[in-house]
C-alpha cells in the first residue's frame, strides 16, 4: 500500500492522538492541527519525533486558517475529529456547540471542495440515535437525536452527504459508541465512566454507581477506534459508498457491575462501590450493531473490554 497524505483535526486530543499514532504506524504522512483547548501536545510525544508528521496550532472555525492548512498540505483525506465533545456542554451553550460542531464541519467541507480533497472521515456519535431503545442500534434505524450535541452530529453527517452528492467528496461518518482508553481525561465531570472509575480505583478510592449498576454500554477501545478511522480514511474508494454513516462499536454489552467486578479483581483492597441516585436523563442500555463496519471497512475490534481496561491501568 502506498502511503496517503492525511490531515487530522483535533490531532492532540484523546481519539485524535491515537489516530495519528495509527496512521504513522501504517506509513502515512500526517499533518495534525489542534487549537489545544483540550488537546495536549504530550499526547503526541511519540508522533512528534517521526519525520512524516507535522503539527500546528489552528482554529478550524477560522476559514482562512483551515484553508491554508489544506492548501499547503494537500491531503488525500481529512479526518475531522475536532469538536465540542460533551452532551451537557452542548445543552449549556448551544451557540458554541453549533459553531464547533456544525459550522466547523461546513468549513471542512468547503476547504475540501476548494482544494480537491477526495474524502472526509467524520467523528459522529451514537448520540444521533437519541433515546431509541431498539437494541442493538443499527444504521437503518431513523436517527432522532434528543440533544444539541446529537443534532449537531446528525446535521454534520447530512452536510457531508450533501457535499458528496454535489461535489463528489466521499465521506464516512463513524458513529462512535462509548470510547475509553489511555489519554482520556478522568478529571472532568463530563469524563466517561471507565476513565473515572479506573482513576479512582487506581488511587484507592471508592466509586459511586449512579443507580443499581445494571445499566450497560458498548465500550470500544480507543486504539480500535483509531484503527476504524484509519480504515475509513484509506480503504479503496470503490469499497465505500459515496457517503455513509457507520456505527463504530463492538456489539458487546458491558454493565457497570461487570466493570466494577473487573476493577475489584484488579484492586481487591479498594472498598466496593457505593450507589447513588440514577443520573438525570441517563439511558439504561446502549449497544451498537457492528455488522456494517465489519462489512464495509473489514473492522474487527482487536481489544476485549477487560484487556483494554488492563492496558489503561497498566495491569
Ligand atoms: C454519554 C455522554 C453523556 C450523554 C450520553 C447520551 C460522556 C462522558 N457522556 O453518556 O454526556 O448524555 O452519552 O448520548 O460522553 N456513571 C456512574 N458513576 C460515575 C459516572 C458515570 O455510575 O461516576 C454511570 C452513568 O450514570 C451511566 C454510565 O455510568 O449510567 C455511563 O456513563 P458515561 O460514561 O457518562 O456514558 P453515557 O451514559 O453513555
Amino acid at each position: 500500500m502506498t502511503g496517503k497524505r492525511i490531515l487530522v483535526t483535533g490531532a492532540a486530543g484523546f481519539i485524535g492522538s491515537h489516530t495519528v499514532d495509527r496512521l504513522l504506524a501504517d506509513g502515512h504522512t500526517v499533518h495534525g492541527i489542534d487549537d489545544f483547548s483540550t488537546g495536549k501536545v504530550e499526547n503526541l510525544s511519540d508522533a512528534k519525533n517521526q519525520p512524516n508528521f507535522t503539527l500546528e496550532r489552528a482554529d478550524i472555525t477560522v476559514p482562512i486558517e483551515l484553508r491554508n492548512h489544506v492548501k499547503q498540505f494537500r491531503p488525500d483525506t481529512i479526518i475531522h475529529l475536532a469538536a465540542l465533545v460533551s452532551v451537557p456542554k452542548g445543552e449549556a451553550d448551544p451557540a458554541l456547540n453549533y459553531r464547533l460542531n456544525v459550522q466547523a464541519t461546513h468549513e471542512i467541507c468547503e476547504a475540501a471542495r476548494l482544494h480537491s480533497v477526495n474524502r472526509i472521515v467524520f467523528a459522529s456519535s451514537a448520540a444521533v440515535y437519541g433515546d431509541c431503545n431498539e437494541l442493538p442500534l443499527t444504521e437503518s434505524i431513523a436517527a432522532e437525536p434528543v440533544s444539541q450535541y446529537g443534532w449537531s452530529k446528525r446535521i454534520s453527517e447530512q452536510l457531508l452527504a450533501s457535499y458528496s452528492s454535489s461535489y463528489g467528496i466521499q465521506s464516512v461518518s463513524l458513529r462512535y459508541f462509548n470510547v475509553y482508553g489511555p489519554r482520556q481525561d478522568p478529571a472532568s465531570p463530563y469524563s466517561g465512566v471507565v476513565s473515572i472509575f479506573g482513576d479512582r480505583y487506581d488511587a484507592g478510592q471508592q466509586v459511586t454507581i449512579f443507580g443499581d449498576g445494571s445499566q450497560s454500554r458498548d465500550f470500544v477501545y480507543v486504539a480500535d477506534v483509531a484503527m476504524a478511522n484509519a480504515l475509513a480514511a484509506t480503504s479503496a474508494a470503490e469499497a465505500l459508498p459515496a457517503s455513509s454513516s457507520i456505527n463504530c462499536c463492538t456489539g458487546v454489552s458491558t454493565s457497570l457491575l461487570q466493570l466494577t467486578q473487573i476493577l475489584e479483581n484488579i484492586f481487591p483492597e479498594v472498598a466496593p462501590p457505593a450507589h447513588g441516585e440514577t443520573r438525570l436523563g441517563d439511558i439504561k442500555h446502549s449497544l451498537g450493531n457492528p455488522s456494517r463496519i465489519g462489512d464495509t471497512l473489514g473492522f474487527v475490534p482487536a481489544t476485549t473490554f477487560e484487556s483494554g481496561l488492563r492496558i489503561l491501568l497498566g495491569k
